[in-house]
């Protein structure tokens, strides 16, 4: 129903609490049919983007909509490569945060940061500066997370290489010293590639929204997507791959059994959630959540490590599924269930859970950014609000004012 002129034509407004109704645009990026469980990326299955695309070409795909030549492949590879490294004097910012700052902290710090270095990539009139601007910011992010955790353990930051892949590179920046090279296993690298790909794109939630939202303004692209990464890091969205894997310590070191945690899930006084469960869009599985259950199986596997999350995570799960509070409310694992148990396996740490979500979800954010940019007639988004307040009144003097704020 557009209801763009309801207002207009009769002084109502519609009031939709969580946008649970809403839509608030139109979108030719990402479809997800959330009663079928079915998420398509320009159209195509999810499944065969994960099985089939690098994340490079995932993110090519979402943003310009089509998929890319070998010859637009590589030229993109390219100017991913010229925009890898940091402006030295950047990198000199990292010191200035106390060791305890989080990761998600820094990096939305540092991606508003980068707006005073990237200037000549803020305004974007030609369709070949958008490009440049969307390597940048994709190839930068990555950059940006690596230089946060080095950072934080005190180590030396490493540049990237461009004769890396985007997964394999990322890796090198966050585990190689001046000294030691790392080089991950084909498998390693696989597996996170595969996670950006299933990040990259998931239409309009909290973080997407937000992106579009501040975008509405005309804000410029980075602005846009540290605002984005700011949304993403609650735990209720991307924020919920942490939750996930604290959830299971504490259920390991409390020695609590799986029913009763579920009981305590069910216990609406004890506000407990079971993390990593539930979505607002999927009454079905997440197709996202079945991909990566088989690729943590099959990583774990190939790295002979027995994780007891990862048991315990298949217990949670199966209970839950097979207990009416769940089926009733159609809650099923969502992509963060798992993909804690593959990015643990991979050596990262949890609190740099959420920025990679952050970096793999970056694709997305520049999609729906240009999808605003693009358009002649977008409008500013500025929702309505039901007023609850108190009605007129006179207002009170200083010497007057018997009742404090908390009184
Ligand atoms: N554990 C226990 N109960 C839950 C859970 C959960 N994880 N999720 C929803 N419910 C319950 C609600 O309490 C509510 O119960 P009620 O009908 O008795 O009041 C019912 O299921 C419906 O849930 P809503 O809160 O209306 O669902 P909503 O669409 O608003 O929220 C959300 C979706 C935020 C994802 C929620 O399911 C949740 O908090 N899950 C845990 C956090 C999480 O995993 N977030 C990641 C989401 S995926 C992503 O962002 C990448």
């Amino acid at each position: 129903m557009d209801i763009s002129k309801l207002r207009a034509q009769t002084g109502y407004i519609t009031l939709d609490d969580g946008y649970g109704n809403t839509g608030s645009c139109e979108s030719a990026i990402t479809f997800i049919d959330g009663d079928k469980g079915i998420l398509r990326y320009r159209g195509y299955a999810i499944e065969e983007v994960a099985q089939h695309s690098s994340f490079i070409e995932a993110a090519q795909l979402l943003i310009w909509g089509e998929l890319p030549t070998k010859a637009e492949r590589d030229r993109f590879g390219q100017l991913l490569g010229e925009n890898a490294a940091l402006p030295e004097p950047m990198r000199r910012h990292f010191s200035s945060f106390p060791p305890s700052a989080h990761p998600m902290a820094i990096l939305s710090a540092m991606i508003n940061a980068l707006q005073a270095y990237d200037l000549p990539h803020l305004k974007i009139d030609t369709p070949e500066q958008f490009e440049v601007a969307a390597a940048s910011l994709i190839s930068k992010v990555r950059t940006l997370a690596a230089a946060s955790y080095k950072s934080s353990i005190d180590e030396a930051l490493v540049y990237p290489r461009p004769d890396l892949k985007y997964a394999e590179n990322f890796l090198h920046m966050m585990f190689s010293k001046p000294y030691q090279e790392y080089v991950p296993t084909p498998e390693v690298a696989g597996a996170l590639n595969l996670l950006l790909v299933l990040h990259a794109d998931h239409e309009q939630n909290c973080s997407t929204s937000t992106v579009r939202m501040v975008a509405s303004s005309q804000a410029n692209l980075y602005a846009s997507a540290a605002a984005g990464v700011c949304a993403l890091w609650g735990p209720l969205h991307g924020g919920a791959n942490q939750a996930v894997i604290e959830m299971l310590e504490q259920i390991e070191e409390q020695g609590i059994s799986v029913k009763d945690y579920v009981a305590r899930v069910k216990d609406k006084t004890a506000g407990v959630k079971l993390m990593g469960f539930g979505h607002r869009v999927y009454r079905n599985f997440d197709p996202r959540a079945s991909i990566i259950k088989k690729a943590a199986d099959a990583l774990l596997d190939k790295m002979h490590i027995q994780d007891p999350k990862l048991e315990l995570a298949r217990e949670l799960e199966a209970a839950a599924l097979s207990d009416d509070y769940f089926t009733e409310r159609k809650l099923y694992p969502n992509v963060d269930f798992y993909s804690g148990i593959i990015l643990k396996a991979i050596g990262i740490p949890i609190d740099m859970f959420t920025v990679m979500f952050a970096i793999g979800r970056m694709p997305g954010w520049i999609a729906n950014w240009k999808e605003i940019h693009d358009n002649p007639t977008a409008r500013i988004y500025r929702p309505r609000q039901i007023y609850t307040g108190p009605t007129p009144r006179p207002f009170v003097e200083r010497r007057d004012r018997h009742h404090g704020i908390r009184s």
